[in-house]
Formats: C-alpha cells, structure tokens, sequence
C-alpha cells in the first residue's frame, strides 16, 4: 500500500527571487499568482519595496497599489523588515528589471526599527561592517561574497569526488603537533585557577586532564590524512584548522578552513599538476555559476583601486584576473631562482624591500609580492626550498651541496595575496624521517603511529594544504581576509 502524504498550502510556498527575476521559471512566468518573501532594502514613495531574500543581489521591485495597505503597515515597511507578499508577476516598464511584483497582499512578518537598524541604505565601510558581522550578510557585497565562498566551496568536493578521492575526516582535537611549529590552541578541562594537579617536577599533569594527555586543536589534517592515503591511495580532507600564530594581517586567520589532498604513489611534480588543475577548477566553477556575483564584485573591486594612487592599482579587473590565471600556466621556479631574481631586481638594489634577501631566509610576503605581482605577473609554484626552513616530514632532496640541502617542498604564491598552497612530497625513507625528526626535537616514539607508515608498505607520496579563505579572498577580490569568512577569529577578537 502506498502512505498517501497530505500536503496542505505551506506558509513556505514562495518562490526565490534569483528565480522569479530570471524570467525563464514557469512557475513565476508573468500573469502567475506568487508568494515571495524577503527583508525591505527599500521603500519609496509609499508604494515600491525593493525586497531581497539572498539568493542574489538583484532585488524584487514590489509595487503597492496606493490604498492597499493601511497606515500601520505602511510605517512598518522599513529597510530591514521582513515581508511576505502574494502578488501578480507583471512586465516591468522600470530599467534594470524585466518583471516585477504587484501586490495582492502584504503582510508584515517582523518589523525593523528604522532608527535603529544599522544598515542604512548607504555605503557603509568594511570596517564598520566587520563589526556588525551578524548584519552583513545583508549587504550586496557580503550577500556575492559568501555566495561565492559556498561555490567554491561545493566545488571543491565536486573536484575530489570526480577524481574519485576519499573524503576523510581528521579529528579537531588531536595530541600531535602536525606541523611542529608549536603555535596551537590547547584543549583542556583543566581549572585555569591554579588549582590543576602537578607532578613531581612541578608541571600540570596531564594525565589528570580529560584525555589523560595534552591536546590541542589541529593545526592540519596533513599527518592524519597521510594514514589515509596509504590505504584508499588519494584523499582529502576539508576542515577547520587552528593556529595562535599572533599575526595581525590582511591574510592570516586563528581559525580557517584548509583543503589538504594526500596522495600515494605521487611525486612533487604531480603534486604542483594536481594543485595547479584544482585552483583552475575552483575559479572556473565559480565563473560558470556566480558571474551575476562576480560581475557586482569586480565593479566593486575597481571601485575601490580608483582610491588608490596610480602605481599601485592593480593592472587587470577581477574577472581578467581570473580568466587570465585559468587560461595560463603558473609559473614555476626554484627556491634559489627566487633569489636570485630578487637579488637582481630593481627593488633590491633601491633598498625596497624591509628584509633582507639571502640563500636560506624564510621569504618575507613582500618578497613573495615582488616574484608575483612585479616580475612574472602570474601565479608561481616555487619548490626546493631549505630543509631548514621547512616542516620535518618534507622529503630530503638528493645530492644537495653540504649546507645546502633543499626540501621537495612546494608553495604557490598568487598575486594579491601571496602563499595560497603550502605541499610537499612526503619523506618517505624511514631512517631519513627519523632522522629529520630528531632534529627537530620531534618526539620519535610518541608518533610511531606515523612513522608505522613508512614501515609497512612505504610509498612515495605527496600532498598540499590549500587555504580556503585565500582562495575565496583571490576569487572574491576582498583585500581583508576578514571579509570572506562569517565569523572572523583573529587576536583578541572573537565575537559571535
Ligand atoms: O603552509 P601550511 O602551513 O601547510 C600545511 O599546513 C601543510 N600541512 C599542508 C599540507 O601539505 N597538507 O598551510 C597551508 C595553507 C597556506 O598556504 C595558506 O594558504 C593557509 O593554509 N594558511 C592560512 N590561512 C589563513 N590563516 C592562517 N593563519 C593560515 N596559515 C596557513
Ligand atoms: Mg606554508
């Protein structure tokens, strides 16, 4: 027997805008009866509403036939309120819109206090809006922002799943320590007042602390993910990472999103293939599905080169960017090319740069600036770089001058923000490994479950962390990386 389901009209029986406005929706074709339902952007003369429900930036012209609504009604259509209107799609005789909404009725679902709303229907700036982040969504610029950082996002798993990677999901909490850099979050139920037990040595005693051991929040996916790989050959993990690095910049978050793809039997080379084919792919699925948002954030973007002077205008739009980096091949050089083309360069010689340039240093951002944005104008994959200054797990290259020796570690650099992908082949020699981590002052034993890899059945294998709100940020234009996640964790700001 068949249950027969009942449906009765649902009070969430609206159509989206983005839909009624395409013109192409049977179900919204003009002369049909709709129900939309939205917040006020604005209201004009006692009669047209522009209503907007987030599904784009266009808004719904709404048009209230004088005298159908009474005078209390008419007070509380406000910016900022919210409306569900049934109504007559009719042909717009306005520019910019081909249909429009005649209303039937209009009733009042939450009322928006007009004095105190702070979004007003002005400009307001990125500053101010940071801080009414729980608002900005609202705004035409947060509403393409995060509608493209959704895209991209879908995109990503759509990408892997093609590919027929695993999608695996490393832990949040962990007790390593994956990159060895030691700025992580810790975790604990411990009392903070003091009053934690200590052991003999004087130190808080872990084994008293709810995992009977110190943890702390992931700072990547990386170590876990390379278990995985070793068993389903390609992986990737899509996660929130963790780092307490006090970086107070335009790029760095405490809490962001990271893609990390580990793959067997893949050598640095693929590696640089694989990360290059996938940004390419994130930004073309974007183009393909978010123009109408791209279009308002490349308008937006230029908008705001035109405050700056001539010289640091950036040379192409948005969209020519994007194009442009989908169309060409990154550039790819090796760590001691890159010094030396910054040895030579014009900035060198003048003295423009802050840090100094030399083989081994850690490239400043505006070292990485120069490579990109001044000399080859495009994205750039730079690899062999000092083991020195590289995580323990980065494969030794062979023959390298004693003093010398170069990780196969590779970084993409992109124009306007600098390192969007840190990978690397993966050590996979169990002597040099451990070595390695000695060296490091990595606690051998502890990470035996890591080093069980490159024990039975070892591989080559290689992998990259590409960060999320870098990608949304090159995508997007937004120059603060605040501005392309909801809720931004940086030092000493965390609200919401
Ligand atoms: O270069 P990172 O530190 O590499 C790793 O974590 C490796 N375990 C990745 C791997 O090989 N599986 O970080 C990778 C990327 C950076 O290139 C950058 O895009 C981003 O993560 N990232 C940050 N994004 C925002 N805020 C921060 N504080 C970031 N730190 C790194
Ligand atoms: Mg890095």
């Amino acid at each position: 027997a068949f249950l027969i389901v009942q449906t009765s009209y649902m009070f969430n029986q609206r159509v989206k805008i983005k839909q009624l406005l395409s013109g192409t929706d049977k179900a919204s074709a003009v002369g049909s009866e709709v129900v939309v339902m939205g917040w006020v952007r604005t209201f004009r003369n006692n009669q047209f509403i522009a209503l907007n429900d987030g599904s784009t930036n266009n808004n719904l012209q709404v048009v209230a036939t004088l005298g159908l609504l009474d005078d209390a009604t008419l007070k509380n259509i406000t910016t900022g309120a919210s409306l569900k209107v049934t109504g007559e799609v009719v042909a717009s005789l306005g520019k910019g819109q081909k249909v429009e909404l005649k209303a039937n009725t209009i009733e009042l679902l939450g009322v928006s206090d007009a004095e105190k709303y702070p979004l007003q229907p002005k400009k307001h700036s990125l500053e101010f809006l940071r801080e009414i982040a729980h608002l900005r969504f609202r705004t035409n610029t947060f509403g393409s922002v995060f509608r493209v950082r959704h895209s991209l996002a879908f995109a990503v798993h759509q990408f892997f799943n093609e590919k027929g990677f695993v999608y695996l999901h490393t832990p949040i909490i962990t007790s390593s320590d994956a990159e060895g850099a030691g700025e992580m979050f810790r975790v604990t139920t411990l009392p903070v007042d003091g009053s934690a037990a200590k052991n003999e040595s004087g130190e808080i005693d872990f084994k008293e602390d709810f995992f009977g051991k110190s943890t702390n929040l992931t700072v990547s996916g990386q170590l876990e993910g390379e278990l995985g790989a070793m068993a389903f050959s390609e992986i990737y993990t899509f996660g929130p990472t963790f780092r307490a690095e006090n970086s107070n910049t335009a790029r760095h978050l405490a809490e962001f999103w990271m893609i990390e793809p580990e793959v067997a039997f893949n050598d640095i080379e693929d590696n640089m293939n694989l990360a290059e084919e996938f940004i390419q792919y994130l930004i073309r699925y974007a183009m393909k599905h978010n123009m109408e948002d791209l279009e308002f954030l490349d308008a937006r973007l230029a908008e705001e080169e035109k405050q700056k002077p001539q010289a640091e205008r950036s040379e192409m739009g948005l969209i020519e960017k994007l194009k442009f980096v989908t169309d060409n091949q990154f550039e790819r050089i090796t760590y001691t090319e890159a010094i030396q083309i910054l040895l030579d360069s014009p900035a060198y010689k003048k003295k423009k740069f802050k840090y100094d340039v030399s083989w081994g240093i850690d490239m400043q951002s505006e070292h990485e600036r120069y490579l990109v944005e001044k000399h080859f104008k495009k994205p750039v994959i730079v690899t062999g770089y000092p083991a020195a200054i590289k995580a323990f797990y980065m494969r030794m290259n062979d023959g390298c001058e004693p003093g010398k020796e170069t990780v196969a570690a590779m970084d993409i650099l992109a124009p306007g923000i600098g390192e969007i992908v840190g990978g690397s082949q993966r050590e996979e020699r169990l002597e040099k490994l451990e070595a390695r981590m000695k060296d490091f002052h990595i606690p051998v034993e502890e990470m035996s479950w890591y080093l069980d890899t490159r024990r039975f059945g070892s591989v080559p294998h290689a992998g990259f962390g590409l960060g999320f709100e870098r990608m949304v940020q090159f995508v997007s234009g937004m120059t603060n990386i605040r501005d392309v996640i909801p809720f931004a964790r940086t030092p000493k700001n965390c609200e919401f």
